[in-house]
């Protein structure tokens, strides 16, 4: 299983963008955290940052929405060309409606599960998303510990995309290090948000191998 590593410039230097883009250019994808201070409380940046950092980001965006009214912004964010754009289920009104939608612009479409969000009741929706993002955190804030009491729902995700037959990539986002990447890519994670720990390291595209490297151990 190929193992992506998606560093969240959430711990980027918000003012020199562009520059750190450049310094994690081994990355997979760049996660992009937006925040609107409803769904989390904590504000990052809108559409028209969006907009500008795919125009200058050498690799392609994860947008990570973590907005109220996904139905109503979440095409937007799937137009800037952004190559995935996941929602939290409880911000859509019709998940997966707005699944297709995303799909249909050209965007990979992906649902977000906080660590109170049961993840039943998306199981059998799997088929209808390209990928999952199961919070290892409560979303809002970079630099917290991860939250080794979402691994059975990690390993629930793989179990049930595994069953479906389809590729559904299954990331892990919140906390994630050396130290705990290991664990969620033995229940089955094949995608690595990581923040604090690319960005607050030593140098951010040794620490994206040795991310990589350890969670294909
Ligand atoms: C948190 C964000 C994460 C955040 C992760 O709400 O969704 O993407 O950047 O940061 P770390 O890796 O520092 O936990
Ligand atoms: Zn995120």
């Amino acid at each position: 299983m190929s193992m992506r590593i998606n560093p969240s410039i959430l711990s980027a230097d918000f003012v020199n963008f562009e520059r750190d883009l450049g310094r994690i250019a081994n990355a997979d994808l760049v996660h992009v955290d937006v925040m609107d201070n409803h769904f989390v409380p904590n504000l990052t940046f809108g559409l028209p940052m969006v907009q500008r950092i795919q125009e200058v980001s050498p690799i392609p965006l994860d947008v990570h929405l973590m907005i109220d009214d996904a139905d109503r912004w979440a095409p937007d964010y799937a137009e800037t060309g952004a190559f995935s754009v996941t929602f939290h289920a409880e911000a859509a009104s019709d998940p997966v409606g707005l699944a297709r939608k995303l799909r249909q612009i050209g965007a990979r479409a992906g649902i977000a599960l906080k660590p109170g969000t049961e993840v039943g009741p998306y199981l059998e929706l799997l088929p209808e998303f390209d990928q999952v993002l199961v919070m290892t955190v409560e979303p809002g804030f970079g630099g917290q510990s991860f939250k080794r009491e979402m691994m059975p729902k990690l390993t629930a995700v793989r179990a049930a995309a595994d069953r479906t037959g389809l590729d559904i990539w299954l990331q892990v986002d919140g906390g994630v290090t050396l130290d705990t990447i290991e664990v969620a890519a033995e229940n089955g994670a094949d995608t690595f948000v990581a923040g604090s720990s690319v960005f607050s390291g030593g140098e951010p595209a040794d620490q994206i191998r040795m991310l990589r490297e350890r969670a294909a151990a």
